[in-house]
C-alpha cells in the first residue's frame, strides 16, 4: 500500500493506494469520521459490484448507511441531482458530523463533494474514485461543483457552462483501489493517462520516463505498474495543492493543454472526449512552446511518440479551420482585455503561464495539429 498526504493547514488528509483498498473502506473511513450515520452516494454503473463491497465494508465498521445512486452524466452534473442528494441526506436525518462517501468517477465526485460541502454548511467527504482521472485528478485537491446554463443566445439557447457553481471542500480521506479500474472503459481509461502524462510534462520528466518505460504493462491494466504509476501522478497534484490550493498561481499549471483542448470538445463531428482532447491540446502547446524556443523539437516529438504508445490522439481525426478554433478559444477579445494566458511546457517537466503569444504561433499549433492545411503533427 501507498499512502501519500495532503499537508494544509487544518485540511490535511492521506490518501490511501492499493489494490483491494475497497474492503478497506470502512476502516479507514473510522479513522477520520465517527459518527455512525453515514451517505454512500455511488455512479450507478458501479453499483455492483463495487458498491455492495463498499457498503459492505462500512456496515462491518459500524455505519449505519443510506445509499443514493447517481447517473455518471455531464448533463445530469446540476443542482437540481444535489437537491436529490440533500433530499436524501434529510430523509435519513444525517447530521453535521455524518460522513458522505462518494464512490465512482469525476462527475460523482464532484457532485457529492458539493453536497457534502453545502449541506448543513459542510459534512465530511471521503471520496473513493473509480476512474483513472478521477484517482489522479478529480478525488485530489478538493474542488466540488456542478455545471449551470448559461444566459441564453439571441436565438434563445442556452448550454450547461462547466464547473460553474462549487466550492473547495477537501476531503477527509481519498480511498484508490486500482482493482476497480479493470471494468472500466479503454477509452475513458486512456483520458486518465492523459491527465497523468500533464502531470509528468508540467511537473516531472521521471514520470514521463516510467510512462515511456511500462507503456505495454499499463495498455494491458498490469495493477502492479498502475498502483506505482497513480501514486507518482497523485504526489504531484498533492503538492501542486499544497503549494497552492484555491488556485491563486501554481495550480493553473494543470490547465496545460486545456485551452486547447475546451475549443475541440464541444465539436460533435470530432467525437472527442476530455483526455482524448487534452492529448491533441498539449501537442499544441508543446508546438507552441517550440515556436517560442521553451522546447526542443526533439522533446515535442518524445511527448507525441509517448501519446501515441499510450493509445492517446495525437491529431485531430479530421480537419478543422485552425482559425475559428482561435476565435473559439477569444483570442481577440481576451488578448485585447490582456487575459489569454496559455500554460506552456519548458523541455519536460517544467512549464508556465504565458501571456504573449501571438495570433500566427497559434495558427501554427493548430496546423501542425491537423486544422487548416498542414499535416505535420505536434
Ligand atoms: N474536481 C476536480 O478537480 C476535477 C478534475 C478533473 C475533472 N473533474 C470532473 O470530472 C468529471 C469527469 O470525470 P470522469 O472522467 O471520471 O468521468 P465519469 O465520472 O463520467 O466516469 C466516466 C464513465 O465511467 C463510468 N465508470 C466509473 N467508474 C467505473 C468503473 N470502475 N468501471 C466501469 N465504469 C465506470 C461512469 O459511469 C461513466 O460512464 C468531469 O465532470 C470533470 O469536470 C473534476
Amino acid at each position: 500500500m501507498q499512502t501519500i498526504n495532503v499537508d494544509l493547514p487544518q485540511r490535511g488528509y492521506t490518501i490511501h493506494i492499493a489494490r483491494g483498498q475497497l474492503d478497506q473502506l470502512g476502516k479507514t473511513t473510522r479513522e477520520v469520521a465517527l459518527h455512525d450515520r453515514a451517505m454512500l452516494v455511488m455512479d450507478a454503473k458501479v453499483a455492483e459490484p463495487y458498491g455492495v463491497v463498499a457498503k459492505r465494508a462500512l456496515e462491518d465498521a459500524g455505519y449505519t448507511i443510506v445509499t443514493h445512486q447517481l447517473t455518471a452524466l455531464e448533463s445530469r452534473k446540476t443542482l437540481s441531482t444535489v437537491e436529490g442528494i440533500y433530499e436524501a441526506m434529510l430523509e435519513a436525518k444525517l447530521d453535521r458530523m455524518s460522513p458522505v462517501i462518494a464512490l465512482g468517477g469525476g462527475v460523482v465526485g464532484d457532485i457529492a463533494g458539493f453536497a457534502a460541502a453545502t449541506y448543513l454548511r459542510g459534512v465530511p467527504v471521503i471520496q473513493a474514485p473509480t476512474t483513472l482521472l478521477a484517482m489522479v485528478d478529480a478525488s485530489v485537491g478538493g474542488k466540488t461543483g456542478v455545471n449551470f446554463p448559461l444566459p441564453m443566445d439571441a436565438a434563445g439557447r442556452s448550454e450547461l457552462g462547466k464547473n460553474l457553481i462549487g466550492a473547495f471542500w477537501q476531503p477527509r480521506a481519498v480511498i484508490i483501489d486500482p482493482q476497480v479500474l479493470t471494468t472500466l472503459d479503454m477509452r475513458d481509461y486512456r483520458c486518465g493517462l492523459a491527465e497523468i502524462v500533464k502531470h509528468g510534462l508540467i511537473a516531472d520528466a521521471s514520470l514521463l520516463d516510467f510512462l515511456a518505460q511500462h507503456a505495454s504493462a499499463i495498455g494491458a491494466l498490469d495493477l502492479d505498474v498502475l498502483e506505482d504509476l497513480i501514486a507518482r501522478s497523485v504526489r504531484i497534484k498533492a503538492a501542486i495543492v499544497e503549494e497552492d490550493e484555491r488556485e491563486a498561481g501554481r495550480r493553473a499549471l494543470l490547465n496545460l493543454g486545456h485551452t486547447f483542448a475546451h475549443a475541440i470538445e464541444p465539436i460533435e463531428a470530432l467525437d472527442l472526449r476530455h483526455g482524448e482532447a487534452v492529448s491533441i491540446g498539449m501537442c499544441a502547446a508543446a508546438h507552441c512552446a517550440v515556436q517560442t524556443s521553451r522546447m526542443t523539437t526533439d522533446e515535442a516529438d518524445r511527448l507525441r511518440d509517448l501519446l501515441q504508445a499510450l493509445g492517446l490522439p495525437t491529431h485531430l481525426p479530421r480537419e478543422v479551420d485552425a482559425s475559428s478554433l482561435i476565435d473559439t478559444m477569444g483570442y481577440d477579445k481576451k488578448v485585447a482585455s490582456g487575459k489569454l494566458r496559455l500554460i506552456l511546457p519548458r523541455s519536460l517537466g517544467a512549464a508556465d503561464i504565458v501571456s504573449d503569444i501571438d495570433r500566427s504561433i497559434l495558427q501554427s499549433a493548430w496546423a501542425a495539429v491537423g486544422a487548416g492545411q498542414t499535416n505535420e503533427g505536434c
